[in-house]
C-alpha cells in the first residue's frame, strides 16, 4: 500500500530545518506534499506563490516530494488530496504543547488523518523562520540557517546586497 504524508506549514522562508524535515519523510512516504498554508494571521514576509516556487526550487532533487499552497483546513487538504499522514517537526519540548493540541485537534477535525513527528539533526534543532528573517533584516549573516537560493531572495526583499 502507497502512503502519502502532508507537511504543512507557513515556510516564510524555508529553513534548513524544514529541508532536514522533508527529506527524512520523502525516505519514509512514498509521496510527500509539503503544504504551505497563506497564514494571512503571520503577515508573512513572501507571498504564497513565492514560498511555493522557494520550496520546489530547494527540493528538487527529491522524486516523491511536491509543492502546494493551500488556504483552508490542514485535514481537509490531507482529505482532498489523499494524503493518510501530516508531518510535524519536534525541535525541542518547547515545541511539544502547542504541536500536541495541533495534533489533538486535528484529529478531533478527522479521525483518519494521523499526525508523526519527526526530529530535525540537532544543529538545526534552534532555527525559525522568524529568527532567521529578523537576522536577515538587522543586516546578520543567514547563511548558515537556509539555501543560498532562499538567502539571496531575503536579501534582496531586505534591500541588502546579494553575494556574487
Ligand atoms: N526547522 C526549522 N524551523 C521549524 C521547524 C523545523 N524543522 N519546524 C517548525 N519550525 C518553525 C517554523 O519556521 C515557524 O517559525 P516562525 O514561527 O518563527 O515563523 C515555527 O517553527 C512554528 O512553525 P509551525 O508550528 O510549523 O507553524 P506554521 O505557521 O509554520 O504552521 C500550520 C502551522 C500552518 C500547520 C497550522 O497553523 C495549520 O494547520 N493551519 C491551517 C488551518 C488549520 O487547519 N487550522 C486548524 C488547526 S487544528
Amino acid at each position: 500500500m502507497s502512503v502519502g504524508a502532508m507537511y504543512p506549514g507557513t515556510f516564510d522562508p524555508i529553513t534548513n530545518g524544514h529541508q532536514d524535515l522533508i527529506r527524512r519523510a520523502a525516505g519514509l512516504f512514498d509521496r510527500v506534499v509539503v503544504a504551505v498554508a497563506a497564514s494571512p494571521n503571520k503577515k508573512p514576509m513572501f507571498g504564497v506563490m513565492e514560498r511555493v516556487a522557494l520550496i520546489r526550487e530547494v527540493t528538487a532533487e527529491f522524486s516523491n516530494v511536491e509543492v502546494m499552497g493551500y488556504s483552508g483546513l490542514t485535514v481537509e487538504f490531507a482529505q482532498k488530496h489523499g494524503l493518510a499522514v501530516i508531518v510535524r517537526g519536534l525541535r525541542a519540548v518547547s515545541d511539544f504543547e502547542f504541536e500536541f493540541q495541533l495534533a489533538n485537534m486535528n484529529r478531533h477535525l478527522n479521525e483518519q488523518v494521523e499526525t508523526v513527528f519527526l526530529t530535525p539533526t540537532e544543529s538545526f534543532s534552534f532555527i525559525s523562520s522568524s529568527l532567521v528573517r529578523e537576522i536577515a533584516t538587522l543586516g546578520g549573516d543567514v547563511g548558515g540557517f537556509v539555501h543560498p537560493r532562499v538567502e539571496a531572495e531575503l536579501l534582496q526583499r531586505c534591500g541588502r546586497e546579494v553575494k556574487p
